[in-house]
């Protein structure tokens, strides 16, 4: 975390000419709605998130929560009629959603890149691998085309492609999922981003090939310095790689946690189901991803009234019917309702305490004041010594 200081610049936020922030990429209060025939869908209602630097952030949730949008958003790549309509995401401070069309060009790839869901469609057909990479550096790197080409077959080897000069003269249909996949992420790393982002990286793949892909990027995380947003329906795949976990539902954030913490005592309602599925069907494959909860997503045409999980959630009391919880910092066992009686009744329950801060968007939860800073910049927890 880069140390907020009095600023002595007559710029704001900035401190002798150089720009202070709090995180490598944050996120504020992001919208992104859909205006369609029908209405609108706020496909990403009011998301905060930060990403510090090295760190990997797991975002899950299940399908149409707005995973993919929210990414899209970082990048201004949302097309109509998808409109990116409040909020900031500010990278080293500077806000990308205040851009020109030529100057969010420069960030993509370069200083974030991003691995899309379906890593085969990203792909020419048309081109050999080789070059689709090559291009990309050319672009933004300025540099000539055997320079690229010399620089992508390298980018096969360091993503571990067997016989790289050969495979790099290949087109995507020769190279099988694994590959296509590894090649993707060459193409995303080409220009040594220090943020990348992957959409649901390993979602097409068998669980072999999987496994090998969560290796690699564990592996290139080092290599090149990364900080990762890893976008996945799939808890088993958070669990082996992130530092952090956000968890979306219908639009927004519901819970935030260290990885750790989130996998020993989740939160949030759905967060707790999104567990139990998981773990109810291990080492299934159908298992790993998300869909066992009971219920299904509401249709964000038509949100229900209160809290958006309301009609799925087994802990709901009054206070849910009237609005959607606010994501505060909390601690501790559920507060209030029917979860908090049968947290204090019994032993396992009152056990219950928060080793690390966290954020949960449920009434079960007493909000914590915001934390005030130190003088070196860390916050309430290490001012506490937790
Ligand atoms: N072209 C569109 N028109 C209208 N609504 C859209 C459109 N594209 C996306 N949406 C809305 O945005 C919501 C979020 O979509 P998004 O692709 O971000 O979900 P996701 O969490 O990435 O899902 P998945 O896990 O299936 O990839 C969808 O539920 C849908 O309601
Ligand atoms: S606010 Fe109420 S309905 Fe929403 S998750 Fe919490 S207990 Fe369930
Ligand atoms: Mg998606």
């Amino acid at each position: 975390m880069t140390t907020p200081a009095p600023s002595s610049s007559s710029e704001p936020g900035a401190i002798d000419g150089v720009p202070v922030y709090d995180h490598l990429l944050e996120i504020r209060a992001l919208r992104t709605f859909f205006f369609t025939q029908r209405g609108v869908v706020k496909a990403v209602h009011d998301v905060s998130l930060h990403l510090d630097e090295g760190e990997v952030l797991g975002l899950v949730g299940e399908s149409g929560c707005g995973k993919t949008m929210t990414a899209l958003s970082i990048l201004k790549l949302v097309d109509p009629p998808g409109r990116i309509v409040g909020g900031e995401v500010r990278l080293r401070g500077r806000d990308l959603l205040m851009l020109r069309e030529e100057e969010i060009r420069r960030v993509r790839g370069r200083a974030v890149s991003m691995i899309f869901q379906e890593a085969g469609a990203a792909m020419n057909p048309m081109l050999t691998v080789g070059f689709q990479i090559a291009e990309t550096a050319m672009v933004h790197l300025g540099i000539r085309k055997k320079e690229a080409m010399s620089l992508a077959v390298k980018m096969l080897e360091d993503v571990r492609i067997p016989d790289a000069a050969r495979r790099s003269r290949e087109y995507p249909h020769q190279l099988s999922g694994g590959m296509k996949q590894r090649a993707m992420i060459a193409m995303a790393l080409v220009c040594r981003p220090s943020i990348l982002i992957a959409d649901e990286p390993t979602t097409a793949l068998d669980v072999t090939i999987q496994a090998e892909i969560l290796d690699l990027l564990a592996r290139l995380r080092e290599e090149y310095r990364l900080t990762i947003l890893l976008i996945t329906h799939d808890l088993g795949v958070v669990a082996e790689i992130a530092d952090r976990v956000a968890v979306m539902y219908a639009g927004k954030i519901v819970e935030e946690a260290a990885a750790s913490d989130f996998f020993r005592e989740p939160r949030h309602p759905y967060s707790a189901g999104l567990l139990r599925a998981m773990r109810k069907d291990a080492g299934t494959r159908a298992a790993r991803r998300l869909a066992a909860i009971e219920g299904a997503v509401p249709d964000l045409l038509h949100p229900p009234a209160g809290c958006l999980f309301s009609p799925r959630c087994g802990d709901a009391f009054d206070a849910c019917a009237e609005r959607h919880p606010p994501l505060v910092r909390s601690i501790g066992a559920p507060s209030r309702g029917p979860a908090a009686v049968r947290a204090a009744a019994s032993p396992e329950g009152a056990l219950l305490s928060d080793a690390f801060p966290r954020k949960v968007a449920c009434f079960q939860f007493d909000a914590l004041p915001e934390a005030p800073r130190s003088p070196d910049g860390a916050g309430w927890d290490a001012e506490r010594g937790r």
